[in-house]
């Protein structure tokens, strides 16, 4: 595995030396997985779900071929059944004589296949006739896949089959099908737009319904991440105050992304020990950096609509947005204004509803970064 450029990568997985905590999530992905369930992966935007499927990948061992696709980047059923075969024959790659077999079915299907000079890895677009030929192939794929023992195959961001150009309903009673025939494949779901995803694995009218197990990751502990942190400072012979580092955590309310990507700045800048001043003008660094994009989307909105963002990054979490006090407190007028200009901001995924242990829902701004900044204003 290629060591990271800086100890805190903001993207990539480098191993468990640079990844924090999750056992028990990975201990429990991976009992999953042996036992025959498939996972579905939930949790709002950069908290760590891809990371954690590579690092699930990694404690699997050699033994799993373990199939890592981020749906996202398939804009139809064409670009995924390509992306799949692609992912697969990187996965096998590893092991000389599954290659081979992979290859061998592979070339009939007259791919044309190239190296990616900056990664290594393989590439290849085969020019589908029609998407019963499509399905064919994916069902080989499986099969064959299938045939060369334990495997995983993740699908991250899965709900964006949802925006395909075919009936999504009936490719998921496909998928599901198909799945179902497999002896040694098992599946992870992941993504981050949870209606979306639950309404495919949780409503009975689905083909999901009941076939995967749920399994959803929040913040890291804030000791763990401290202790982590701390430690990497010193592995690299620097030193790093568990003051300064809660203020790092405060700073990315605990979120992963943003953890990270403080303390990869302040890691660059600190020669012996991060100060205060280091993390400081780091902060400020990153504000210059999306302060553009922040003010276009200001205008992308009404005023109010900005002025309602505004109001919940003031107050953090924002529990009632309703109340008296709040409307009041920010001058946002009608209670059913505010509930409109939530729905946009919600919608818009710029404000997300989180639920806490007790069941309690609260409204906070998804960007931690923006949310910062909305309240240094
Ligand atoms: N446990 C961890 N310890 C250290 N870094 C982590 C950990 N989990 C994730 N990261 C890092 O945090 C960043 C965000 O994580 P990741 O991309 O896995 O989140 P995600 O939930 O998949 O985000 P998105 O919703 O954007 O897909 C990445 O740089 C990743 O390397
Ligand atoms: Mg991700």
């Amino acid at each position: 595995m290629n060591e990271p450029l800086n100890p805190f990568p903001i993207y990539g997985y480098f191993g468990p030396a640079y990844f924090c905590n999750r056992e028990k999530e990975t201990d429990a992905i991976i009992a999953s997985l042996k036992n025959g369930r498939n996972i579905t992966l939930y949790a709002p935007r950069r908290i760590g779900k891809t990371g954690l499927i590579h690092h699930v990948f990694h404690h699997l061992g050699k033994k799993w071929n373990c199939v890592y696709l981020d749906v996202q980047e398939s804009f139809s059923f064409k670009d995924f059944t390509n992306s799949l075969l692609e992912a697969t024959l990187n996965a096998v790659s590893k092991n000389k004589t599954l290659l081979k077999q992979f290859q061998d079915w592979l070339l009939m299907l007259r791919p044309v296949m190239s190296a990616n000079p900056h990664s290594g890895s393989l590439q290849l677009e085969v020019d589908f006739a029609s998407e019963n030929q499509q399905r064919t192939t994916v069902k080989e794929a499986l099969k064959l896949l299938d045939s060369f023992g334990p495997g995983v195959i993740a699908l991250d961001e899965f709900q964006q089959i949802n925006s395909w150009d075919v009936d999504s309903v009936s490719i998921e009673g496909w998928i599901r099908s198909e799945m179902q025939q497999l002896k040694n494949l098992r599946f992870i779901f992941s993504g981050s737009q949870y209606h979306l995803l639950s309404e495919m694995f949780n409503s009975a009218k689905r083909p999901f319904y009941a076939s995967t197990q749920a399994a959803s990751i929040g913040k890291i502990p804030t000791e763990d991440y401290s202790a982590f942190i701390r430690n990497l400072f010193k592995n690299y012979n620097r030193k790093i105050s568990s003051n300064e580092v809660n203020q790092i955590l405060n700073w990315a309310d605990g979120n992963t992304y943003n953890v990270q990507l403080l303390c990869n700045r302040v890691f660059s800048k600190t020669k012996k020990e991060a100060t205060q001043e280091l993390i400081d003008s780091s902060i400020l660094e990153i504000y210059a950096e999306n302060k553009l994009s922040y003010m276009a989307l200001s205008t992308s909105m009404s005023k109010y609509q900005w002025q309602v963002l505004t109001a919940i990054a003031l107050e953090g979490k924002v529990y009632q947005a309703t109340s008296k006090e709040f409307i009041t407190h920010h001058k946002l007028g009608s209670s059913s204004s505010v509930l409109r200009a939530l729905e946009f901001l919600t919608s818009r995924e710029l404000v997300y509803q989180y639920l806490e242990d007790n069941g309690r829902a609260y409204y906070e701004i998804y960007d931690i970064i923006l949310m910062r900044w909305l309240q240094k204003k």
